[in-house]
């Protein structure tokens, strides 16, 4: 069995599997993409590499959002493609989020904007119990980081297409389901897929519906943030560190064009932080050996959770 490995940093992942799956033939893109493999693992292969894979049994798509991979004009049809779930990047992604709702339930932006002015202001503390967050998304990664908010003190609210239950999280579905959680919570969670029914969902009339002095994390996907309506939502200062708009601030890892361009507003709105798209990486450790277990079962024709194109994930 062979199985060609496409990342940056293939070396270590080839080294990781290889342990893992002794009999096989493990390759890097950088060596040999020619060859026809049995098996890829790839985060974002180029095109070019998969026109010439024409043999593939299975694709394990070394990252959680199949995005990328499905928009691929290149992608075989047919061929069973199965994601990453979790695997170690919820714990990860739990604490940018972490992070993130502390900056604001304890104002750190507030007292951040401060300091330009060396002004000196202490604002009362809002209890954790009093600030409720909503995660938009309860896949694998949502579901991590709604639990672990839950057990940090936080009232969390979570949404997701079809209904779901999670323990200590009151769960939410469908259009009514999103505008009830919206109009509850103070810092709202992106962790969606990237779909077709994804696509903008933070928008001005789903932002508008988020209590004056909401705050917005998200770890997730730029395409589903409307960044106009993003930007009039939090609309400008006027001097005074008192935000003008309904929008408290907002926490940014990922954008429609990555990297960001230099000319996107975002980067200059003084109530926005940004980072580059840094909240999950794969940690290899943990996640080769769920890349070994899957092609292990892919070439068993064990049953697996795979990803439908159809739906997006
Ligand atoms: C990263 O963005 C991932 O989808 O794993």
């Amino acid at each position: 069995m062979r199985v060609l490995v496409h990342i940056d940093d293939a070396n270590t992942w080839r080294e990781a599997l290889a342990k893992r799956l002794p009999n096989a033939e493990i390759v890097t893109s950088e060596g040999d993409s020619d060859t026809p493999a049995d098996y890829l693992a790839a985060w974002k292969p180029p095109a070019e590499l998969l026109e010439k894979q024409t043999q593939l049994k299975g694709i394990v798509n070394l990252g959680a959002g199949v995005d990328a991979l499905l928009n691929n004009p290149a992608l075989p049809a047919g061929v069973p493609i199965v994601k990453l779930r979790d695997a170690g990047m919820g714990p990860l992604i739990a604490d940018y989020v972490r992070f993130g709702v502390l900056y604001f339930q304890r104002g750190f932006d507030r007292y951040f904007a401060q300091q330009i002015d060396a002004h000196w202001q202490e604002y009362p503390l809002i209890d954790k119990a009093d600030w409720p967050v909503g995660v938009l998304g309860l896949g694998a990664i949502g579901a991590h980081v709604a639990k672990a908010l839950a057990a940090d003190g936080f009232p969390v609210y979570g949404w997701s297409r079809s209904p779901k239950s999670l323990e200590g999280v009151t769960c939410h579905h469908g259009t009514d389901g999103l505008s009830h959680l919206l109009g509850k919570v103070q810092t709202l969670v992106t962790l969606l897929p990237n779909t077709v029914s994804t696509r903008g969902i933070i928008n001005a009339d789903t932002l508008s519906q988020l209590p004056e002095g909401a705050s917005l994390i998200n770890p997730g996907r730029g395409a589903l943030i409307d960044e106009q309506a993003l930007l009039d939502a939090l609309g400008r200062d006027e001097g005074n560190n008192q935000p003008q708009g309904r929008l408290r601030g907002a926490l940014l890892d990922a954008f429609t064009e990555e990297p960001l361009p230099d000319s996107n507003p975002l980067w200059l709105h003084p109530r926005v932080r940004i980072t580059p798209h840094m909240a999950g990486p794969t940690p290899v450790r943990d996640a080769a050996g769920q890349v070994a277990e899957l092609i292990k079962a892919m070439e068993n024709g064990d049953p697996i959770d795979t990803v439908d194109p159809k739906a997006g994930y």
